[in-house]
């Protein structure tokens, strides 16, 4: 396993495979957490669990029995479905059964909606209590673990309750992916595509070298990690440039809650993939973004991800619902699009024909 160093920040660590459990056995050691709630969902619980205990344990020292001891579980239902209200209410309740104080602990030991929900969850008991994020999953890895968006689904709405939150540690063992399904990973590296598009044109060649996502080097995941740091240590709360980090996303998410209303199955991850080429497109008709590259990027995704089917009616309907996304300050629809590799604009403008224009460019 390769040696990956440490990334510490003002508000967040986040460590590394076994070096990453001493210091954070450290960690719960120095604070005196007295009770120490593991969150899980049940596919976490039998894949990932019995490795983060023994390597949280590993040195079978004083220590690692005292945090043994103070070990309490959690575990939800898999899926987006268990990221809602009525799991934060149970996981209170556990947590006032359970006589958990301020001063205790929470680690979420998931992918992405176990860190979303475990981070909610935490922040909001007894104004906040302090936690730690293990992602399981490539996703979590490179993008939802980071970064401090804490939040659970309300109404149908995607992450409309939610506080900003940082954890205080991240705990990242590459080894947790090597249970997690190709379908999942694929998607997870959409967000390490969408990342190398938004730092700089080596990044993107590097990432376009690998053709089968069973192999990703670890490198290249550590390389993802810090394309998300270094945004959001700069405008942790969205102000300026981490809406960088919404390429893709504005059609990406349009496209994915469209699949969910009728049905259609599709991970959040391939959508951003559909959402990074028409945005490619659109960089293309609005900044002069080189139509080469444009195509590149479609080629590229186009290997790893399957290829969707839209009718006009579907694009109709998907374009209804950009309107109304949350993130629009009015309702037209604002997008980052890229002038260059590395180069996004954000709050671009573009109309419902143009949008059309890049579904026909995704199509062919
Ligand atoms: N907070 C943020 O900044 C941010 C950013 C991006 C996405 N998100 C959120 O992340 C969520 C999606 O995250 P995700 O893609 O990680 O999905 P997920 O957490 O639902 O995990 C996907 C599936 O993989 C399973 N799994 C997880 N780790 C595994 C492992 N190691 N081995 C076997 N199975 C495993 C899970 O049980 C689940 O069935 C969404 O709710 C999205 O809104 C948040």
């Amino acid at each position: 396993m390769p040696i990956m160093n440490p990334i510490k920040k003002n508000k967040f660590s986040i460590l590394f495979n076994q070096d990453g459990y001493l210091e954070l056995s450290d960690y719960i050691k120095n604070n005196n957490f007295n009770k120490i709630l593991i969150l899980t969902d049940d596919n976490t619980k039998e894949n990932c669990l019995d490795i983060f205990i023994s390597s949280i344990t590993y040195k079978n020292d004083e220590v690692s029995k005292l945090i043994k001891s103070r070990l309490f579980y959690y575990s939800v239902k898999p899926g987006e479905n268990s990221k809602n209200i009525d799991s934060s209410i149970e996981i209170w309740k556990f947590l006032i059964h359970n006589r958990f104080k301020r001063s205790d602990l929470i680690i979420n030991l998931g992918g992405g909606m176990i860190t979303d929900l475990g981070g909610f969850v935490a922040s909001t008991f007894m104004r906040g209590i302090k936690f730690v994020n293990v992602p399981t999953t490539l996703l979590g890895m490179v993008d939802a673990s980071i970064g401090g968006k804490t939040g659970i689904d309300f109404r149908e709405i995607k992450n409309i309750i939610g506080v900003f939150e940082f954890a205080k540690i991240i705990l990242v063992d590459y080894r947790f992916l090597y249970t997690l399904n190709k379908r999942q990973k694929t998607a997870g590296y959409a967000e390490m595509i969408k990342h190398s598009l938004i730092s700089k044109k080596s990044e993107f060649d590097l990432i376009t070298k690998i053709n089968d996502v069973e192999n990703i080097p670890y490198e290249l995941i550590y390389q993802s990690i810090i394309a998300k740091v270094n945004i959001i240590d700069v405008d942790p709360f969205e102000f300026k440039i981490r809406k960088n980090l919404n390429y893709g996303h504005t059609l990406g998410h349009a496209i994915e809650s469209y699949f969910l209303s009728i049905g259609r199955d599709l991970l959040h991850g391939e959508a951003v993939a559909i959402g990074i080429i028409l945005e490619s497109y659109l960089s293309y008709l609005k900044t002069g973004f080189d139509y080469e590259i444009a195509n590149k990027i479609k080629s590229y995704i186009n290997t790893l991800f399957e290829i969707k089917k839209f009718s006009d009616s579907d694009i109709s309907e998907i374009i209804r619902l950009l309107k109304h996304d949350k993130k629009n300050s009015s309702d037209k629809p604002m997008f980052v699009l890229l002038e260059n590799m590395g180069k996004p604009l954000v709050n671009q403008a573009v109309t419902e024909k143009e949008i059309e224009d890049a579904f026909k460019f995704y199509r062919v």
